[in-house]
C-alpha cells in the first residue's frame, strides 16, 4: 500500500450522498459523455432502414449543429453538387475511399467498371456500404493504410473527407503514406471546406482560439450524436485551397487543379510532384 493509499484508507466513510447534487449531475454527464458508441454509423443504418434522422454535432467549445447527413450520404450520381460529380471523374484504376461511410462514392465508381475498396472506422458504415451493393469495404482506420492493402491508382477523400488528415502532422505523415501505396500517375480526390467565409462569431471565436493554439483556424475537435449515443471525440480539419497546397508541400503531392462549388466546398485534385 503506498503512503497516499495508507492515508486515505484512514479517511472516515463517507455517509450517504456527500456531493452537492450539482456535481452529482455533472458527474453523471461525464460518465455519459466518455461513451465511445458508433453513433453515425447506427444513423447511417437506421437511414438505410428507412428511419429519418439528422446528424449532429458537438464541438469541443459547446457549440452544437446540425450536419448534412445522413441525406447527403445515400445521395445518387444525378443528385450530387456539380462539382462532385466533376471531382470523381478523376478516379481511374484502382480506386481507395477513404472515410466511405454508405458508399455513395464507391458504388458509383463501382458501376463504373472501377475496383474500389471502402474503408470506414465505424462498423455500421460497412454494414450499410455492403448492404448497398459495395462489394468490397472493410472495417479500417485511415491510419491503418499502408502497402498491405496493394497498390491504389486513385485515393477518393469525399464529403469533406480532407478533414481525416485531422492536423499537420498526420496529414503530411499520411499523405507521404499513400504517395508510397499507390503508382506513379495517382491521384487524390479529396473535399474540404473553406473556413474564411463565414461570418458568425461562435465559428470566429473558435477559429481565433484554434490559431492561438498554434492548430489551423478549423483544425476541429467534434463528435457526433445520435439519440442517446455519442461518437467518440475526433479531430477534423477544414481548410482553405492555400491552406491545402501548403499542407502538400513536401509530401510527394501537388494540386493539379481546384474544382470549385458555388459556396464554401471545393475539391482539391492532387498527383505526384
Ligand atoms: C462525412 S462522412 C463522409 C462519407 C462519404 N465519404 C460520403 O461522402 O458520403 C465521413 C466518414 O468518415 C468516416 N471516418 C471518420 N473517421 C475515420 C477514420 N479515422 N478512418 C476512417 N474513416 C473515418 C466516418 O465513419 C464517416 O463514414
Amino acid at each position: 500500500m503506498s503512503e497516499n493509499e495508507s492515508r486515505f484508507s484512514r479517511l472516515p466513510k463517507p455517509q450517504g450522498n456527500t456531493r452537492p447534487p450539482e456535481l452529482l449531475d455533472d458527474r453523471r454527464i461525464d460518465v455519459k459523455s466518455q461513451r465511445n458508441e458508433d453513433a453515425f454509423g447506427q444513423m447511417l443504418w437506421d437511414h438505410h432502414q428507412g428511419k429519418r434522422s439528422v446528424e449532429i454535432v458537438e464541438r469541443e467549445d459547446g457549440w452544437v449543429g446540425v450536419a448534412g447527413g445522413p441525406t447527403a450520404y445515400f445521395k445518387s450520381y444525378d443528385d450530387w453538387r456539380p462539382h462532385e460529380q466533376e471531382a470523381v471523374k478523376h478516379a481511374r484504376g484502382r480506386v481507395l475511399d477513404v472515410g466511405c461511410g454508405p458508399g455513395r462514392h464507391a458504388i458509383h465508381q463501382q458501376d463504373q467498371g472501377l475496383d474500389v475498396f471502402g474503408i470506414d472506422v465505424s462498423p455500421l458504415a460497412i454494414r450499410t456500404a455492403r448492404a448497398r451493393g459495395l462489394r468490397n469495404a472493410r472495417l479500417f482506420q485511415v491510419t491503418q493504410v499502408s502497402s498491405k492493402l496493394g497498390r491504389f491508382d486513385t485515393i477518393i477523400m469525399m464529403g469533406n473527407n480532407f478533414g481525416l488528415f485531422a492536423n499537420l502532422k498526420r496529414a503530411r505523415w499520411l499523405l507521404r503514406r499513400f504517395h508510397g501505396m499507390t503508382g506513379p500517375d495517382a491521384r487524390i480526390i479529396a473535399e474540404s471546406a473553406d473556413p474564411y467565409t463565414t461570418t458568425k462569431e461562435c465559428h470566429l471565436d473558435y477559429q481565433k482560439a484554434n490559431r492561438k493554439r498554434g492548430k489551423f483556424s478549423l483544425q476541429m475537435t467534434i463528435r457526433i450524436r445520435y439519440e442517446q449515443l455519442i461518437g467518440p471525440w475526433f479531430e477534423y480539419l477544414k481548410v482553405s485551397q492555400d491552406e491545402m497546397e501548403s499542407i502538400l508541400v513536401g509530401t510527394g503531392w501537388r494540386i493539379s487543379k481546384f474544382i470549385p462549388d458555388t459556396g464554401d466546398i471545393y475539391c482539391g485534385i492532387m498527383e505526384k510532384v
